[in-house]
């Protein structure tokens, strides 16, 4: 009888230990996994102008990309890393992107600043309507080239991801 009782036991803590490593793999998968697509696609008006300060950058859900004030230039960048896919956070204390998976960065006008990325982040063109920001997410363009440095600055502070 004890003997059952310490096999359940075993057996209790393999199953708990296997859920969490599930747990564990999924959680990790679901932040790094390359995006099946860009955004939802249309026109997506996201707010007044003024609630997009410079130097700041604000995640759109809905359209899966970054809402970013580059020195007074809005700009809508694609979430997803132009060299595999993965999704870029913005690193509040750098003030720049920074891809978790390979290391490319970019600056707050998702310009490349270093990294195997072969490119800026991709974007969507932004509009006005009276002081609406209209973002069209079925209309799909490539970042800019590593020379372009419009928006190059030192980082604000420390990166997010070692060795950045
Ligand atoms: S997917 Fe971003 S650097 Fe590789």
């Amino acid at each position: 009888m004890a003997l059952s009782r310490r096999k359940l036991l075993r057996n209790g803590w393999r199953a708990g230990g296997g859920l969490l490593a599930s747990a564990a793999a999924w959680t990790t998968w679901e932040l790094l996994r390359p995006l099946a697509s860009n955004a939802a696609g249309g026109k997506l008006p996201v707010g007044s102008a003024a609630d997009y300060q410079a130097g700041t950058a604000t995640y759109i859900r809905e359209g899966r990309f970054w809402l970013a004030n580059a020195d007074g230039h809005l700009l809508a960048l694609s979430q997803k890393c132009p060299h595999l896919g993965c999704r870029v956070p913005f690193c509040e204390s750098s003030g720049r992107f920074e891809c978790p998976c390979h290391g490319s960065i970019f600056d707050i006008g998702g310009e490349w600043i270093a990294g195997p990325s072969p490119r800026g982040m991709d974007r969507y063109p932004v509009s006005l309507q009276g002081d609406v920001v209209v973002v069209d997410t079925g209309k799909h363009l490539s970042g800019p080239d590593h020379g372009a440095k419009r928006f190059l600055t030192p980082a604000k502070g420390p990166a997010c991801k070692e060795g950045s």
